[in-house]
Order: C-alpha cells, then structure tokens, then sequence
C-alpha cells in the first residue's frame, strides 16, 4: 500500500464545499489502487486571520513543507479587503509560494465539446481547443523591490533574473516536449528591459529543444490573439502578472471558471488550486462548481504524486459526467439533463470514477 500525506487548506468562500468534493472524488479513485491519502487540514486566507491574526500562520508552512502535496480550495473575500496588505488574504497567498518555492504554475485550458456553447466566444472558434499556459510564479512585478505606497505616488517593480527565466523556460520546454511541441513565449519586448532579457533567455534554452517550435509574442497581441484564434496555441510561456490576466482570460474559452484547474510545482511541495477565487457571494449555497478542484487534484495525482494512472480515471470520469448532461448551477444553461448541487455533482464524478 502506498501511503500519501496530504495538506489540505479549503480556505474561504466556497473554498471548503469545493475542497471536501474533492476529496470524495480522490478517495474514490484510490479505492482498489493500493493507495491511501491521509490529509491534515491547516488554516489559511481570511479564516487563518479571524483565528490567529494571521492570514499564514506558521503551522500552516510547516505542515505544508512535510506534505507530499497541497490541496488547496480559495481565499479572500471583500470582509477582509481594507485590510493592511501584508495582512490580507491575498498577501499569505503569495508568501505561501514564495516559501514553497513553487515557480511553476501550470493552468491547462481544454474545451468539453458538450460545453462549446457555455463560452462567449463562437463554438467553431473554441472546438479543439487544447493549451497550457506556463506562468511563472514567484518573481517579476509580484514580487519585485523596492515597492511603496506613498500619499501622492507609488511603485512597484518588475524584475527578473536570467536564472529564474531560465528555470520557467525549461519547464515550459519540457511540457511542451510530452504535447504538440510548440512554445509560444509571451512578453512586452518592444517596452520592458525586463522583457529583452527573458526574450534572449527562452532563445538560449530553445537551443536544448530542437524539436521545439519556438515562437514569441508581445503580450497585447496574445491577449486579442486568444479571441481571435485560440487553437494556435499549445504552450503559452510568461511571467507572473501577463500569466495571471492572461490564464483568466483563457480560462472563459471553456466556458465556465468553474472548470479550470491549476498546479504549482518546482519547489519543495506542489500545490493544487482551482485557477478562480472563494466566491464569497454564492459560498454556502449548493450550487458551486467543484469541477476545478477536481481537476487540480487529479493534476496533483500525476505531478505532485506520480500516479497518472489514478489522475487520468478522474479526469476522464468529469468528461463522462459532463457528457452525460450533469451540470452545476453556472452551466445549467448548456445542455443539462439534471442540474446537480456541489455535493451531487463531486458524488456523481466518485460514481464514474469507480466505475472506470
Ligand atoms: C491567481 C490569483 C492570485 C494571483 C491572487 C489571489 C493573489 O489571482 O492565483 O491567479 O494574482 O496570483
Ligand atoms: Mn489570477
């Protein structure tokens, strides 16, 4: 029998109804595998600063580090938004990857065809869709000094060093080898010395990667680009802040934020969340999406674990269910045969899941 430790942080919002489907879903697909998951909750978000006056308190790191890997829901919410920003959700958030070290955040982004009509955009633009932005996680504007809020001005600053570009490079590289074998890098090289430098440096790595088709963008055009055409992509390449308005904007080409899940990797645990936020709005009610979080504990299973064979039963078990018309609230409008709940929609993927 295997045995996995896993950290689990459900955070605020409807971060705890997504996370506790989750883990019905994964405890169902380790039955009969040989593989036991054992979680320890820790707090962290707008929760950890109610209880500690902390929004990452310690025990959380520590627990986090001893981990396998972290199962993590959402954070945040506007009850803690006039918070000083060292003490906001959002800041232990970023602390949290910054000691870590998780560089790498992968955010795939597939098209369902029952859901091609969810998106905004037109189906035969979205059908086939299938890309995987690698954004890099813990340097450039995010974490760059000096940065100040004065009365009258304030700054902040992007900074990248040649080793951190590399290292985001080669993982965008390496994932681009096991798919269609196409990077495209995004950046602002036409403005940013910043952007010069990582434009040189993905050129130096590509040399590694002879079988990889190395394109590079400026990211205003990639942002229209993935309107007008998405199907040109396979993996998008770039730093921190293009990488976050960037997977947002991805994320609405399958319909629903609901769906999109994400892995942190290169550092010392991984760590495994739905790319959208807690939701405050609608948390409590039923009618969530844990989709996204499902999917990232399936991608938790493959990098964080190395059992594809387990991750592959879950992912292939939500396309099944989707197929099979079970929707959530958000996506009760495109082809539902029943309208589930949080609870029956992560109930019916640990059905199919058993089942494969
Ligand atoms: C994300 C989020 C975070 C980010 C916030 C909550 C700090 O938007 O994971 O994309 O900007 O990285
Ligand atoms: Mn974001």
């Amino acid at each position: 029998m295997k045995s996995y430790n896993i950290a689990v942080i459900k955070g605020d919002g409807i971060g705890p109804e997504i996370v506790d489907e989750a883990i019905k879903v994964l405890d169902a697909a380790c039955k009969g595998e040989d593989i036991e998951l054992n979680y320890e909750e820790y707090l962290m978000g707008g929760c950890a600063y109610d209880a500690t006056g902390n929004p990452l308190p310690q025990e959380t790191i520590d627990g986090a580090k001893k981990s396998d890997a972290i199962l993590f829901g959402a954070i945040g919410g506007e009850k803690w938004d006039t918070l000083d920003r060292h003490l906001r959700p959002e800041s232990g958030l970023l602390r949290f990857r910054s000691e870590l070290g998780v560089f790498a955040n992968l955010r795939p982004t597939n098209v369902f065809d029952e859901l091609l009509d969810a998106s905004t955009i037109k189906p035969e633009v979205l059908k086939g869709v299938d890309l995987f932005v690698v954004r890099e996680l813990t340097g450039g504007i995010y974490f760059g000094q000096p940065r100040e809020k004065l009365e009258d001005m304030a700054y902040n600053t992007m900074v990248y060093t040649k080793e951190e570009i590399r290292r985001i490079a080669v993982v965008a590289f390496e994932s681009a080898m096991k798919r269609r074998k196409e990077v495209c890098s995004v950046d602002k090289a036409n403005v940013l010395e910043v952007s010069q430098l990582w434009r040189e440096t993905v050129e130096e790595v590509a040399l590694d990667y002879p079988e990889v088709k190395l394109s590079h963008m400026y990211v205003d055009n990639c942002a229209m680009q993935l309107v007008r055409n998405p199907r040109q992509f396979d993996v998008i390449l770039t730093g921190n802040i293009f990488g976050d308005i960037l997977s947002d904007e991805a994320s609405m080409i399958s319909g629903s934020i609901g769906l999109l899940p994400s892995a942190s990797v290169g550092g010392l645990v991984g760590l495994f969340e739905p790319i959208h936020g807690s939701a405050p709005d609608i948390a409590g009610q039923g009618i969530s999406n844990p989709i996204a979080t499902v999917m990232s504990a399936a991608m938790m299973l493959r990098f964080a674990l190395g059992e594809d064979k387990v991750a592959n039963k879950i992912e292939k078990a939500v396309a099944n269910v989707l197929r099979d018309g079970y929707r959530t609230k958000d996506l009760a409008e495109y082809g539902a045969k029943e309208v589930c709940s949080t609870t029956k929609m992560g109930s019916i993927i640990a059905d199919y899941v058993a089942k494969i």
